[in-house]
């Protein structure tokens, strides 16, 4: 039997040859390697600013702030993400609003925003989630993309890419387009820092207040004070900020991720392409529903979908897989069904169907780019096995 984990990473670049040079820097935290990852990490993208930050959680709690988002204010979320994406909202007092996502791509599309921003016109900020690393539909060439809609209504957008590095929404690469856009380089995804994030956006104002806020609200960060002319120890503090930033040892793994983004890339969607090619045959499952071509995708998750007429059930299916020595996971149950949300703000299943219909079904499959044909091909075996 072989044993498939559901995540590897993959760190035999310039990993350990950039944290050496760190380690001998004699210089441990924030400094030139994390410039140097913003840097290039800002040019892949395609953004004027990035911010490098210990995790994307980080990334969007200072673009919700830098907004402005305070008590009381409305911020628009997709039920079917992790509670990172909401639970920043309640750092700042405001509300989340859950909305239901379009099934087989769980995404947010535009008639569910419409509907959102005619049922809450008040709400300040909409955070797009691109699941799994294909984009929302941020902008279509018919002009009814969802940064269109939010433009037009005066809603800013906030994007949660944690999964969407390097992907691209018609032509551009996320983290150029919406407002703010924040990345996760959590060990899991599809290039890491161990634990890490970056904040990109082409506003300056905001990419003032996010730069200042990530540091204490220090005007002057650790590394600018011992390398420029000024005195080192003057600066001053102009706001109540937070400890974000990201150590020089991470961003040392980072650069050397970052060098291997679009081949990592590739891996994934040579895995992905396996499993349409072998599982597109199997009746009881729908497999992810794409709005975007295979290579603008990012290919941090592959979600299955067991239908109603499934021989097994979702858990069942996972202890199945489990039994012939392969991890699965599940992405996610949604946020109105976690005791939370659902009792502070009174969330019933029956307004999220899709979410709903997705959640009972969805199991997410290994894929990472050191996984090999052979075990694809094992896992797929084992799946039409299952389910036959
Ligand atoms: C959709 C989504 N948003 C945000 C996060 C938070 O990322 P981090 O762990 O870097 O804070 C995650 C992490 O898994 C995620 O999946």
């Amino acid at each position: 039997m072989k044993q498939i984990p559901f995540a590897k990473v993959v760190c035999d670049g310039n990993e350990l040859a950039y944290i050496r040079e760190v380690l001998e820097s004699g210089w441990l935290t924030t400094a030139s390697k994390a410039q140097k990852f913003e840097k290039e990490f800002a040019a892949q993208v395609q953004a004027r600013y990035a911010y490098a930050v210990n995790s994307c959680t980080a990334a969007l709690h200072l673009a919700l702030e830098a907004l402005g988002v305070g008590p009381g204010d409305k911020v628009l979320v997709p039920t079917m993400t992790f509670t990172a994406t909401a639970e920043v909202v309640r750092y700042l007092g405001a509300d989340p609003i859950f909305l239901d996502v379009e099934y087989g791509a769980c995404l947010v599309n535009y008639e569910i925003l419409a509907q959102a921003l005619n049922d809450h016109p008040d709400a300040k900020v909409f955070m797009p989630v691109h699941y799994g690393g294909q984009a929302a539909p941020l902008s279509s060439a018919d002009g009814r993309g969802l940064l269109d809609i939010c433009r037009q209504k005066g809603v800013r957008v906030v994007e949660d890419a944690a999964h969407a590095f390097p992907a691209k929404c018609n032509g551009h690469m996320i983290g150029g387009m919406g407002d703010v856009t924040c990345f996760s380089f959590y060990a899991n995804k599809t290039i890491t820092t161990g634990e890490g994030g970056m904040l990109t956006t082409n506003d300056e104002q905001i990419a003032n207040r996010v730069k200042i806020m990530r540091l204490h609200g220090i005007n002057r960060d650790a590394w600018d004070r011992y390398t420029s002319n000024k005195v080192s120890w003057e600066y001053d503090v102009v706001a109540p900020g937070f400890k974000y930033n990201l150590p020089d040892v991470s961003a040392a793994i980072g650069l050397a991720q970052l060098e291997r983004a679009e081949s990592f890339r590739q891996e994934r969607e040579r895995c992905a392409r396996y499993y349409f090619n072998r599982l597109n045959s199997i009746d009881c499952i729908d497999l992810p529903l794409l709005h975007v071509s295979m290579s603008d995708h990012a290919w941090h998750i592959f979600h299955i979908i067991l239908k109603d007429d499934s021989p097994v059930s979702r858990n069942q299916f996972i202890e199945k897989m489990a039994g012939k020595g392969i991890g699965t996971s599940v992405h996610y149950k949604p946020l109105h069904r976690m005791s939370y949300y659902r009792e502070y703000y009174g969330l019933r299943s029956e307004n999220y169907p899709n979410a709903e219909r997705i959640w009972k079904g969805c199991i997410s499959l290994p894929i990472y780019p050191s996984l090999t044909d052979d075990e694809l091909d094992y896992i797929c075996s084992a799946i039409s096995s299952i389910l036959k």
